[in-house]
């Protein structure tokens, strides 16, 4: 049966079985797989691309002349079409591979540091990922130029009254995350947009989190760069990509020199080579991105809008069932969320309960989610964190809310 056949109606125990790792176990129990927002699995139908790429056509791209390597490019550029079509890019050279979400926040970063100077403002929010700000940070330690910070509330909103009050003719850049990977909030991109563009400033969202939930259009959006990494998306570790306009992208420098990304080179003087080669330095991850593309293909099999209603019921299910564990706290009520559901029980430290929570099969993340200054604002030192995706089901989560209520009767 193809992909398409089996799932027209979303049956998620058929789509299970597209994933090898949930039938193992951990600790004598079944898996149950709670950590999708630090990655996501990989069905079959993705690990057969990479077998497949290894078994028959292993070489490096756009340097041969050889069949393996020819099979290879186009196998390679044919992805580039498939992540272009998925984000609606208008052209396949504003498709950039890189080695994930962090590389592409700093091939911006650092392309930026030409352009600002002392008395130029950047924002971000208080919701990113560290990535999404130490390379801001190091920008305006090159530059002078000053970080701004767009508040949040208790529910881990954004304050977009105080977005407003901080966008003036300064402002050169905005940096927003689609989803925050710590509380699950949806963040209202399209109107942070409008506004940083009516001061003339770019934007970059950091897609991270969303893209396993979301199919953003970018041209919709008219974002500036958007960056995300295969693994969140059923894809592999170590490839993702950032879209950037074509303006932004030829106005750029490059970020890393070396093979690939040049078009003569003397002693004298390099000149570079077009989009996207120019910030594609070295052997890329080649069977990464062919799989990246296949992840995409599995995803949009599916559809992304019966993912978004599967997984809100999930949310809904697990949010309703943990409000009645006593004690129990969760970070981020948003009205706008995904399936990222951060909590604390009592005083109990999050780290204790992902330990007990592991010994009886069930993965979960603790701590900080590379976001100290959301624990920050709450005052705490961390949360558990549990991200679910279009695999999991009710039943999991009914073993899951048991073996939670065990951990918490064991550390009370
Ligand atoms: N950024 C990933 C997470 O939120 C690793 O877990």
């Amino acid at each position: 049966m193809s992909i398409s056949q089996k799932h027209i109606t979303f049956d998620v125990e058929a789509i299970r079985k597209d994933f090898p790792i949930l039938n193992r176990e951990v600790n004598g129990k079944p898996l149950i797989y709670f950590d999708n927002a630090a990655t996501s699995q990989t069905p079959q139908q993705v690990i057969d691309v990479i077998v497949n790429y290894y078994s028959n056509y292993n070489a490096n791209i756009h340097r041969g002349v050889h069949a393996l390597s020819q099979e290879a490019t186009d196998a390679y550029e044919l992805a580039r079409l498939k992540i272009q079509k998925h984000f609606n890019a208008a052209h396949s050279h504003e498709i950039i591979y890189t080695s994930g979400t962090t590389h592409g926040i700093n091939l911006v970063a650092n392309g930026f540091s030409s352009f600002l100077k002392k008395g130029d403002e950047v924002i971000v929010s208080a919701l990113e990922h560290h990535s999404n700000i130490v390379p801001w940070q190091m920008l305006c330690e090159r530059t002078e130029a000053e970080l701004k910070v767009i508040p949040m509330n208790t529910d881990g909103d954004l304050v977009l009254r105080d977005f407003d009050a901080l966008l003036n003719e300064n402002t050169k850049l905005v940096f927003v995350n689609h989803i925050s990977n710590a509380l699950g909030t949806i963040n209202p991109i399209e109107y942070i947009i409008e506004k940083a563009h009516n001061v003339g400033a770019a934007v970059l969202i950091d897609g991270a989190q969303s893209c396993p939930h979301i199919k953003p259009d970018v041209q919709a959006l008219d974002v500036d760069f958007y960056v995300c990494s295969a693994h969140k998306i059923c894809g592999p570790t170590g490839v993702g990509m950032l879209y950037g306009k074509q303006e932004w992208l030829k106005k750029l420098p490059p970020y890393q020199g070396g093979g690939e990304m040049i078009a003569e080179v003397s002693f004298e003087k390099t000149t570079y080579a077009d989009l996207p080669h120019k910030f594609e330095a070295g052997t890329p991850n080649i069977c990464g991105g062919i799989a990246f593309g296949a992840a995409l293909d599995y995803m949009n099999a599916i559809g992304f809008d019966t993912i978004a209603s599967y997984e809100n019921e999930l949310l809904e299910y697990a949010t309703a069932q943990l409000q009645q564990i006593e004690s129990l706290k969760i970070y981020g009520t948003a009205k706008e969320k995904t399936s990222v559901i951060s909590f604390n029980v009592g005083n109990i430290h999050p780290y204790d309960i992902g330990t007990i929570l592991d010994k009886m099969g069930i993965a979960v993340r603790t701590g900080h989610h590379c976001a100290q200054p959301i624990m920050n604002f709450y005052q705490i030192p961390g949360t558990v964190r549990a991200s679910l995706m279009f695999y999991n089901t009710k039943e999991e989560i009914d073993l899951f809310i048991i073996a939670l209520k065990k951990a918490v009767m064991m550390l009370s």
